[in-house]
Parts: C-alpha cells; sequence; structure tokens
C-alpha cells in the first residue's frame, strides 16, 4: 500500500518562552530556532522513517529547499511535490519551559494549491493506495472527494480543527486520526466522557474506522469489527510538537506494513513518546529501529 500525502510544509520559528504571551503584553524569548515542519511534512516523514511507502504533494516557496531536502534525506519520494513563485508556509511556535506549545501558521505556499494540480497527482494512484490529508492546505474536500472517485482509500486528520472542516465530505473518509476536541467538533458531541465522544463519531461516520487520541489517557480505537486502546509511555517531555504528526505517520504505516490494529496503535504511541522527548518538529520524530529498540527497553512502561 502506498500513502499519497497531500500536505503541508512549514518553516517552523521555535521561540522559547516563560509563558505563553497574552493579550495586550510583550514578552522576551531567551531562544529562536528554526526547525523543518508543517503537519503534512512533519507526518510524511514519520511514514518513511517507520518503513512506509509515502508521497509527498503539496507545495513549497522558493525559500523551501530545507523543507524538499528534508523530507529527501528521509526518503519520502517528491515526485509531486512543487515549487511556486512564493514564500512557504511558516509557523510561529512559542515554546513553553514544560515542552507545551502555542503555534500560529501562516499558510504561504500550502494554500496555493489547485485542482488541477490535484487531478494530475492523483492520476497516478489508485484502489491499492492510500490518500493522507491534514487541514492546512486548500483543496482538501477536492482531495478527498477525487480520491474516493478514484477507489482510494482516506484518512483524515482534522488538525487544525475549525468550521470549514464540517462542509468537507467527510463520509468519504476511512480513518479520522484525531484528538479529543477534534473528535468532539466533528461529531457535534458536548460529552466530557471519551467513550461518548467514541460513540458519536462512529454514529456519525458508520463506515470509518475512528483512531481518538485522549492526551493521558492514550487512544482509543474503534471500527466495525475491533475495538482497541493503548495507554501512554512515562517519558520526560522536551517538546510536545508535531508528537501528534508522529503518532499519525507510525499508525498509518504500521497499517501499511500489515500490522493488526493493536500493534499500530502500540508503534504509534512508542513513537510519539519519543517525539516528545526531543526539540523541534520533523528532526524530533524516530526510526522504526528506534521505536523497536524503546519498545523493548526497561522503559516500556504503560502509564493507565
Ligand atoms: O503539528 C506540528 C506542526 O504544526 C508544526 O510543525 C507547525 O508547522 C504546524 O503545522
Amino acid at each position: 500500500m502506498r500513502i499519497l500525502n497531500l500536505g503541508s510544509l512549514n518553516i517552523d520559528k521555535v521561540y522559547s518562552v516563560p509563558h505563553f504571551v497574552s493579550a495586550g503584553e510583550t514578552i522576551l524569548s531567551g531562544q529562536m530556532e528554526t526547525f523543518t515542519g508543517g503537519k503534512g511534512l512533519n507526518q510524511s516523514v514519520a511514514i518513511a522513517r517507520a518503513g512506509g511507502e509515502v508521497y509527498h504533494a503539496g507545495a513549497i516557496g522558493t525559500d523551501g529547499k530545507m523543507l524538499s531536502d528534508l523530507l529527501e534525506s528521509a526518503g519520502v519520494h517528491l515526485d509531486y511535490l512543487q515549487t511556486l513563485d512564493t514564500v512557504s508556509g511558516h509557523a510561529v511556535i512559542q515554546l513553553n519551559p514544560a515542552g507545551q506549545n502555542c503555534i500560529i501558521v501562516c499558510s504561504g505556499s500550502n494554500g496555493l494549491l489547485t485542482e488541477s494540480y490535484i487531478d494530475t497527482v492523483l492520476e497516478d494512484f489508485g484502489p491499492d493506495d492510500i490518500l493522507l490529508v491534514q487541514n492546512e492546505t486548500n483543496c482538501v474536500a477536492y482531495a478527498l472527494r477525487e480520491a474516493k472517485n478514484r477507489g482510494m482509500r482516506t484518512a483524515f486528520n482534522a488538525s487544525p480543527i475549525d468550521d470549514k472542516i464540517l462542509s468537507y465530505p467527510l463520509d468519504k473518509v476511512d480513518y479520522f486520526i484525531i484528538n479529543e476536541v477534534e473528535g468532539k467538533a466533528l461529531s457535534n458531541c458536548s460529552f466530557d466522557d471519551y467513550e461518548d465522544v467514541l460513540t458519536a463519531l462512529r454514529g456519525r461516520f458508520p463506515n470509518a474506522a475512528i483512531v481518538l487520541t485522549v492526551g493521558k489517557d492514550g487512544v482509543l480505537y474503534e471500527d466495525s469489527a475491533v475495538r482497541a486502546s493503548h495507554g501512554i509511555y512515562d517519558v520526560p517531555v522536551v517538546d510536545t510538537t508535531a508528537a501528534g504528526d508522529t503518532f499519525c505517520g507510525f499508525f498509518l504505516a504500521s497499517l501499511s506494513r500489515g500490522l493488526p490494529v493493536e500493534e499500530c496503535l502500540r508503534m504509534a504511541s512508542l513513537a510519539s513518546s519519543l517525539a516528545v522527548g526531543k526539540k523541534g518538529a520533523a528532526n524530533s520524530i524516530p526510526t522504526w529501529d528506534d521505536v523497536i529498540s524503546f519498545g523493548e527497553s526497561e522503559r516500556e512502561k504503560i502509564l493507565y
């Protein structure tokens, strides 16, 4: 199974701050570092490092060589990556001492995809392949619809969540890979209990598999045949940026390697735990071998 990831690529400017800035406040940052990022790029890197065959579609600007270089070095196929005569997407990220972040994304080239470009890319893919999309580029709805018309399976990481997502053809999605905030918005569920959110999602999207990450409580999975869950690992947190992307990429790559769902959840959980131990987005994503070693080590203690 090949994975076509139509996704964003960002230059991440990461500002270390004592606390997140409040309205009307000015604060000093002790350090600014530049990393490769973007939910799409991070997920492609995670898939490739997990041994999946991934093609990245999307657009960088003329300043985006560091983004294509990183993808290439990770083993991502770049046959469809466009370079447009504009600036790349970028993100302004505040990183606090607890390793949490606040992110502002400016779309740049990620917002300039066209339907004819997507048609051209999709020409080369079919029923044996899966389309992965997030919500950081334009043309997401079109891509989901057209991929399904070609018999592809589809995976949607509904991040960042916004109102326009609800107008997408969500009935075309085979895998939702989402967190609890996204799950509540997609299911229009006001309950706080994760099981209720999962039930609401399954009721609304009965043909889809739901992968619902629920913070410190791990992840819940349900499709029409399987129900599974997995806990989180006890690791030091340096930077949570791209932990969700790492989870998403490892989950899909594990599926594409033919692993059972329970094992896909385990590999994805291990990988995202490793990712939070390192600063930055794409560069914090481990390899398959790193994850295997971590899983075998004594540090594998699941917190429930
Ligand atoms: O998910 C993390 C990513 O969100 C960052 O790399 C940033 O670019 C934003 O897209």
